[in-house]
């Protein structure tokens, strides 16, 4: 039986990185029908009632009916160790990091972090995550487990490395290879799970990595590559002295097939005009990450490529700080305001729905509200707390009162989840 949520509707029928709020439908009495996993019909709730008066309803008041968030980079193998105090980068790698992404060499505790990460993540109200897994094949297949279960749609790939981490963390050009041919084949495609080809970035792999998923890439041309470009100062320096034949960065994945459509970049921070044009003609996609570009002290993302490429919202877990996409889009609006520019809150919203569907190339799936949609959503009491209930009383617009919410709000605020058409059982 088909059925109809009641609600505060907000959906997108634009850009509003480019047209601004107007790119926005709020319907304050709206309502969505939802039937076998996907979205059949979204308006006014009146008008839904007669047209579907079979359709059992479920009402939410005055919460706000949207989709599920995006989380389009993450390392669900770092959920336990989510903030670890005091360090920069590449020290955070080594102090914190790899020894906890030691641990998934044990296949139980891969599965035990791999459900919790998913738990943790939807009563955050996120229903899609793009995940880095460790290098070992293993925690591939507990994060695919885990999703499979839960009926989500999600992204995960096989950490490559093959140089400058602990042994116990090295794979090698062959068998990075080899064992990230098995798992996209194993899982890509099945059921709403899809493989992402995963070097970790230049620093941990070998040119011969590198042109070694390059090689995978262009067998299987329909996944997206994940990887990340210029988060630190130091990292950026240490690439350069790594590859001192590459013009830049980008050029260390560039010369190794690792750069068209389909790419995936974390950060990008510190670029050159001349990747920032590469990436531009590319079409690549670029996450950002700002819990964790202000926790690990990274930098500030320059959020005007948005009118120009696809760039998605991440938390970055566990370099960020927060499993909530709440909080990211607080951050990223703190973000931008330290370079000049006000993010209006259907621009924060978009991001963190439909701007990282786009970036994985997954926009006329997820991310939006709209006949033919998969039936992801999140349910958002815009009164959650008190703090966020007085700052709401003399709200005129949508925005005024989803605003507080945005800069305040956590996983208290998230009323409800749907997957797949199936509301999620707490
Ligand atoms: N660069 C390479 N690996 C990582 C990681 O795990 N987290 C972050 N934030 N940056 C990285
Ligand atoms: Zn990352």
């Amino acid at each position: 039986m088909a059925d109809l949520l009641l609600g505060q509707v907000l959906r997108f029928e634009g850009d509003p990185m480019v047209e601004g709020e107007g790119a926005a439908r709020h319907d304050s009495q709206g309502a969505v029908l939802v039937d076998q996993g996907r979205v059949v019909a979204v308006g006014p709730a009146d008008r839904l009632r007669a047209a579907y008066p079979q359709a059992q309803v479920t009402d939410y008041g005055r919460a706000l009916i949207s989709a599920g968030f995006v989380d389009a980079h993450v390392h669900y193998p770092q959920t336990a160790m989510i903030a670890s105090w005091g360090k920069r980068l590449i020290d955070w790698l080594n102090t914190y990091t790899f020894p906890e992404e030691m641990r998934f060499a044990d296949r139980a505790y891969a599965t035990e972090i791999a459900n919790r990460y998913l738990d943790l993540t939807l009563a955050h109200g996120t229903t899609t995550v793009c995940s880095y897994a460790t290098i070992h094949p293993a925690s591939v297949d507990a994060i695919f487990e885990a999703a499979q279960a839960r009926g989500q749609r999600i992204y995960a790939g096989k950490t490559c490395m093959d140089r400058n981490a602990p042994d116990g963390l090295l794979d090698t050009a062959q068998s990075a290879y080899d064992d990230s041919k098995r798992l996209l084949e194993k899982w890509h495609g099945v059921d709403r799970l899809s493989y992402v080809i995963t070097p970790r970035f230049s620093p941990t792999s070998t040119p011969e990595q590198l042109a070694a998923m390059g090689t995978l890439w262009r067998e299987f041309p329909d996944c997206l590559m994940q990887t990340h470009l210029s988060e630190q100062p130091d990292e950026c320096a240490w690439v350069k002295s790594l590859f001192p034949q590459s013009r830049d960065y980008l050029d260390t994945y560039e010369a190794q097939g690792l750069l068209r459509e389909g790419a995936v970049y974390g950060h990008a921070i510190y670029l050159t005009d001349r990747e920032r044009a590469r990436l531009i003609e590319a079409g690549a996609s670029l996450v950002h990450c700002p819990t964790s570009n202000t926790f690990i002290g990274s930098g500030l993302f320059d959020m005007g490529l948005a009118t120009k490429l696809r760039v998605g919202l991440a938390t970055d877990t566990g370099g960020g700080s927060s499993f909530s996409m709440l909080r990211t889009m607080a951050a990223a609006y703190e973000i931008a305001q330290l370079r000049g520019q006000a993010l209006h809150p259907a621009q924060l919203w978009w991001l963190a729905t439909q701007g990282s569907a786009r970036a994985l190339h997954a926009e006329d799936r997820i991310g939006n509200i709209a006949p033919g949609m998969e039936a992801d959503l999140v349910v958002v009491d815009l009164a959650s707390t008190f703090a966020i209930e007085q700052a709401t009383r003399r709200a005129g617009t949508i925005w005024e009162a989803l605003f507080p919410t945005i800069m305040m709000g956590d996983d208290r605020a998230i009323r409800a989840v749907w997957v797949g058409g199936k509301p999620r059982a707490d």
